[in-house]
């Protein structure tokens, strides 16, 4: 079907009190996981391509961007394309071009004036293009590789920050810490409902990959309404490698690839089951 906006995902989940879920997407066979998990389940999902997905696709977007708009145009259930981390403004410019109607900008590495002026300044530029916009405020660890859940989003700052960036979604750091392979990270619940009644833009959760269940879907009761995953789908599907390439010396990488694929398809099967929009459209 033709691609869907994530606003129209983001809505329903904000009506329906649950959550989008946005996946990264690094190859093809993720995108195609994700499309598959979203026909078994009969629910929609966001695919996110990171600025280091675009990296390591040799800086041109367009090359994994366009591959997801394809796998997204064949699948029967709705499929929006997100830009993720985004720490370049021009590469954020390129989102309508590439078929992307929401892009996350990332300047938490900036001092914080700086942050909110080029994240006021990407927003207001891609506001023009129609298209949603999410920004991080208190950087969410582990994306230097290294753990750290310690980082805290105050309200107040957050509702300062929304108001002068004109974002229509804030990632906020509550606990989690990006690319965890267990899941032992603890949500401070309480800032979530406090952030909630702080920010009136739907609040977005990064790092989701090492939180437990139980602690995800409070954290949607208490008013996330977009949660991320990447590492998850990536544990899932290099375990089913490995067991695939330890049981055959064939070199054909469609054999263990499609492992990985039915692999990262379950998982996403199982996170939007929990989490998911209910009943956006039937699987047709
Ligand atoms: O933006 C992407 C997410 O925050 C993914 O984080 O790989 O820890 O699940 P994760
Ligand atoms: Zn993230």
């Amino acid at each position: 079907m033709p691609l869907t906006a994530t606003s129209h995902i983001i809505d329903l989940a904000t009506r329906s009190h649950t959550a989008a879920l946005a996946f990264n997407v690094i190859t093809l066979e993720h995108a195609q996981a994700i499309a598959a998990a979203c026909e078994r389940t009969g629910l929609p999902a966001i695919l996110a391509v990171s600025h280091n997905a675009v990296r390591y696709h040799g800086d041109d977007p367009a090359v994994i961007v366009s591959a997801c708009a394809a796998v997204a145009r064949r699948c029967r259930l709705p499929l929006s394309l997100h830009l993720d981390h985004i720490e370049d403004p021009e590469l954020a410019a390129e989102a309508p071009e590439l078929g992307c109607t929401s892009v996350m900008f990332d300047a938490s590495k900036l001092p914080h004036e700086e942050n909110v002026r080029v994240t006021a300044e990407v927003t207001a530029r891609l506001h023009a293009r129609g298209v949603w916009v999410e920004a991080e405020l208190g950087e969410i660890g582990g994306k230097d590789g290294v753990h750290a859940a310690t980082a805290r989003t105050d309200p107040d700052e957050a509702a300062a920050y929304v108001a002068a960036t004109g974002v229509d979604g804030l990632a906020v750091a509550v606990g989690s810490s990006h690319a965890m392979t267990t899941r032992t990270a603890r949500l401070d619940q309480d800032l979530i409902t406090r952030l909630r009644d702080a920010v009136d833009v739907p609040l977005v959760l990064h790092g989701s990959s090492g939180v437990p269940e139980t602690e995800l879907v409070d954290a949607v009761r208490n008013g996330m309404r977009k949660i991320n995953f990447g590492t998850h789908l990536n544990s899932a599907f290099t375990a089913a490698v490995r067991d695939a390439l330890a049981a055959t010396d064939r070199v054909d990488p469609r054999r263990y690839l499609d492992a990985g694929r039915e692999a990262a398809t379950e998982a996403a099967a199982a996170q939007l089951r929990l989490l998911g929009p209910v009943r956006p459209v039937p699987a047709a």
